[in-house]
């Protein structure tokens, strides 16, 4: 019967619907500091957001949206100081952020070694994705959670993105009952995702069309954005399998058992074979714990400079994003 075994979403929970008051925002902020995902209003639509830091709070978000897939998400900061905490900026991007923010852009830039953003965030990428949102709710979430928040669109996988707390909460195709709260602020007024801009080779490369022309930031810039199918080398588009960490070693899937020379990365009890050193993504099969695990561990056995061997994953829940993740660091590459 349950489809995603280990960790379903506990769907006889009552999703909160928090006013956007002090008690709602301090209700929300407590959950957050818990690991649980909260539905937060921002001008652009509606993010699901937990706490940037845990790598655990960071999965339920995956398992939440049933994302088949580990896209980097977006760290939501409440001030200018919190995002150069964990990004390097330069002076262009100073120069955006200056502009335009709080509002609807989001820069990716070099993240910062200390950041202390959990790998699963930034899918193992060397970048990160920053923004500071001006919905006064998001704002005040930000402030009274005092932590870094990843969120991506509050809506399943495959869904539209949500612009009001009835979206968040629809029964049928939204998140309702999968989530420990929403905090209701009305409808978005953007009504769109953000404006996302990267650097290739200093070059700025408009990543995303979003609630942010682009013609408003060539003009502070002073400067044509390039898209990303202009941009010569290494593409960075959201979405792109380029844009995903890999491994330089070789990794074969679905290893009961490895063989002489490999790293061994188990999932659940490890096999009896004499293994040095083995790697978990979980002891106990869990699939959160997995996948909270998985960029640093991959970093981890990359290190050690044998080929990789990963066990069995569950091809179920937030394991078809764990193994997609898997197959693509598998994948030849030319
Ligand atoms: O308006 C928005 O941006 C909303 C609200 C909630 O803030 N959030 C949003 O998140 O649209 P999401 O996860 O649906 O989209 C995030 C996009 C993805 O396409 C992802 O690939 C890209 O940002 N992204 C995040 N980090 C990246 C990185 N390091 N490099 C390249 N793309 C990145
Ligand atoms: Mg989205």
């Amino acid at each position: 019967m349950p489809q995603h075994s280990r960790n379903p979403p506990d769907t006889n929970r009552r999703t909160e619907r928090l006013a956007p008051d002090d008690a709602g925002i301090a209700r929300a902020a407590a959950l957050l500091a818990a690991g649980e995902v909260v539905a937060m209003p921002t001008e652009t639509v509606y993010g699901l957001a937990a706490d940037a830091r845990s790598g655990q709070a960071v999965a339920r978000i995956y398992a939440t949206k049933e994302r088949p897939s580990f896209n980097p998400l977006i760290v939501h900061l409440a001030d200018p100081d919190a995002a150069e905490r964990i990004a390097v900026f330069d002076a262009q991007a100073r120069a955006l952020a200056q502009a335009f923010w709080p509002g609807p852009l989001t820069l990716v830039l070099p993240l910062r070694k200390d950041a202390g953003i959990a790998p699963l965030v930034t899918a193992g990428l060397p970048t990160v994705a920053v923004r500071l949102p001006a919905h006064p709710v998001a704002r005040r979430l930000l402030r009274a959670a005092a932590m870094p928040l990843a969120a991506p669109s509050a809506n399943r996988s495959g869904q539209i993105s949500p612009t009001r707390a009835e979206h968040v909460l629809d029964p049928e195709t939204g998140l309702s009952g999968r989530i420990a709260a929403v905090l209701d602020a009305g409808a978005c007024t953007v009504g769109v995702e953000s404006t996302i801009v990267g650097w290739n080779a200093g070059q700025p490369v408009l990543l995303r069309p979003g609630g942010l022309p682009a013609e408003v930031l060539a003009q502070a810039l002073g400067q044509p954005l390039a898209t990303v199918g202009e941009t010569v080398g290494q593409p960075t588009a959201p979405g792109q399998m380029s844009s995903h960490y890999a491994p330089r070693a070789t990794l074969r899937l679905d290893a009961k058992t490895p063989h002489a020379g490999e790293t061994y990365i188990g999932f659940g009890p490890l096999p009896a074979a004499s293994l040095q050193d083995p790697l978990n993504l979980s002891p106990t099969g869990d699939l959160v714990e997995a996948a909270a695990a998985l960029f640093a561990l991959l970093h981890e056995a990359d290190r050690r400079g044998h080929p990789i061997a990963v066990a069995p994953i569950p091809d179920h829940g937030l394991g078809k994003a764990i193994r997609d993740r898997l197959g693509r660091a598998a994948a030849p590459r030319g």
